[in-house]
């Protein structure tokens, strides 16, 4: 990096400051003995401050659900209508109270862990019980001819899906269709298949990982990158440069950040890595912090981002990959046709919005974006969210799906995963970085002098 004598003494300011949060004392140090105490204290690794903060996230994370409920049910299962939806929520749970397990330093400057998945419900945050219902998508009749393209297994499909009684909409409760239910169809079915079904079925008791990350031992540019997720540096959904596990876990990042840096991040969520980029200050708590949001290019066309080709695999509803705002994850929920968009479809064609009623996007409320505090790369708030639809396909054989006019995206629910930095942690953070940062520039205009 190429620096003048002026970005030197701000090096040497805002290093001094990140060793005044690990260290808690300020002393007028030399440039080795500097690189020497960050090299010990910012990287993730037993026994450091960023390793306690890197175990349990350090406040309460919410994923919270809003679940589109059809209007107007009769219409669309005995005329092909237009869905009419309104959103239900939020449905409030905690997500991410459980420390990471198995962890292992590894001899190659990395560290790995898995990810255990938990979710319990928070009433006061929430619109209702867990037992509201809602008439919503049949998610086995529209994803089974979707998996079985077999005309005879679909005509087999048929029998059951009469048999059960099963239409193309159904009503669940709230804790049905996020966590699980026992489907009548494919209880019918006489494979040997898990007849359980749930948008995030099964959650509880499962893990994500396994993630292999940088510690920042060995070079403090790759703190918290991911090395490898579950052994591999390639996800195997997606061709080219989209299939790369590319960047941090978003909780943080290299420290040092700066307006002009694209943030990457991976979220096994959306099978994919995606960024964010500069958009502001923002004051949370007295920290001043940069925000990075997910930008509307991210989901563009190709014909728009020509580096977004590899993200386009459906040929149907994105026309030829000249639409944009949904990302086919089929191929990473074992070909159930769940497409992935940003809540109300924000930043996605027209058209697919308009394949729907009820939805009205806009970015304060749907975007994604993480307030990371620049000095120690540290992600103090975001709000991540994001919306599941499956696609629904006019299928010959199946009755159930017989009056569907055309193949269009069908939303499901959107969440808003969020957490912000606890009052607690807060004045830490200000006690011991950003009002120490003022000090140390003031002292080193001194030593200049
Ligand atoms: C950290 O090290 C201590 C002492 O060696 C050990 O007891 C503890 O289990 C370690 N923590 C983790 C999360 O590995
Ligand atoms: C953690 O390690 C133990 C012992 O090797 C193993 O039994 C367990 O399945 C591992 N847990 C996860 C989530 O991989
Ligand atoms: C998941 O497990 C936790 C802890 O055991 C429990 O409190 C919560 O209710 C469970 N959530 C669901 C959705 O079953
Ligand atoms: C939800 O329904 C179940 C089963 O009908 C019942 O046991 C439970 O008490 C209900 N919960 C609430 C909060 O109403
Ligand atoms: C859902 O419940 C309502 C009211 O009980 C009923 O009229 C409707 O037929 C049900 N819809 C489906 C798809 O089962
Ligand atoms: C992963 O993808 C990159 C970029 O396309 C490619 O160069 C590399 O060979 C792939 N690695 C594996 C193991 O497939
Ligand atoms: C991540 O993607 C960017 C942009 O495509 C690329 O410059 C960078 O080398 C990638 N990182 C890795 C580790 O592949
Ligand atoms: C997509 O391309 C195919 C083959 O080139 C063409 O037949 C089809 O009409 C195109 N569809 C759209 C929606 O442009
Ligand atoms: C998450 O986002 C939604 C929509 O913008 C908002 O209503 C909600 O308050 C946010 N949740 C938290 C905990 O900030």
């Amino acid at each position: 990096m190429a620096c003048n004598r002026n970005c030197g003494l701000l090096t040497g300011a805002i290093i001094g400051a990140v060793l005044a949060i690990f260290g808690g004392v300020l002393i007028p140090v030399g440039d080795h003995l500097i690189g020497k105490a960050i090299k010990k204290e910012a990287v993730i690794a037993n026994g450091t401050i960023a390793f306690q903060n890197w175990l349990v996230p350090g406040s309460s994370v919410y994923r919270q659900f809003w679940i589109f409920n059809v209007e107007n049910p009769s219409e669309v299962l005995e005329q092909g209508a237009r869905p009419k939806l309104e959103q239900r929520g939020p449905y409030t749970y905690r997500v991410r109270y459980l420390p990471k397990e198995n962890i292992t330093e590894n001899s190659d400057g990395t560290i790995s862990y898995m990810l255990p998945n938990v979710a319990r419900f928070e009433p006061d945050m929430s619109v209702g019980t867990e037992n509201d219902t809602i008439t919503c998508l049949n998610l086995a009749v529209v994803a089974a001819p979707a998996v079985y393209t077999n005309t005879f297994i679909q005509l087999l499909l048929n029998t059951w899906i009469k048999s059960s009684k099963s239409q193309m909409l159904q009503n669940r409760t709230v804790k049905e269709i996020l966590w699980g239910y026992k489907d009548p169809f494919l209880n019918k079915v006489p494979f040997p298949l898990d007849p359980v079904l749930g948008v995030f079925y099964p959650y509880n008791g499962t893990f994500d990982g396994l993630y292999r990350v940088y510690t920042g031992k060995e070079d403090i540019r790759k703190t918290a990158i991911i090395e490898s997720y579950k052994n591999k540096r390639n996800l195997s959904y997606w061709e080219g440069h989209c299939d790369l596990v590319n960047g941090t876990d978003g909780a943080s990042f290299p420290p040092f950040v700066k307006k002009d840096q694209t943030l990457r991040f991976f979220s096994s969520d959306i099978c994919r890595s995606i960024y964010g980029v500069y958009q502001g200050k923002h004051e949370v708590k007295g920290i001043s912090l940069y925000r990075f949001a997910v930008p509307r290019e991210a989901f563009a066309s190709p014909a728009e981002v020509r580096d977004n080709y590899c993200f386009c695999t459906d040929q149907i509803i994105s026309q030829n990959c000249t639409l944009a705002g949904v990302l086919d994850i089929s191929a990473c929920k074992a070909g159930r046709p769940v497409f992935i968009s940003l809540p109300h479809f924000l930043h996605a064609s027209e058209s697919i919005l308009n394949d729907v009623e009820g939805l009205s996007p806009n970015e304060e409320e749907h975007e994604t974006f993480l307030d990371v505090e620049p000095i120690t790369g540290f992600t103090l708030r975001f709000a991540k969210r994001l919306q599941v639809n499956l696609l629904v396909k006019p299928a010959p054989k199946i009755e159930a799906l017989s009056k569907v006019q055309k193949p269009y995206i069908f939303p499901l629910l959107w969440l808003n995963e969020s957490a912000v930095i606890g009052d607690e942690k807060a004045e830490m953070f200000r006690n011991k970085v950003t009002g120490r940062i003022k000090e140390i520039k003031i002292s080193n205009k001194r030593l200049q002098r």
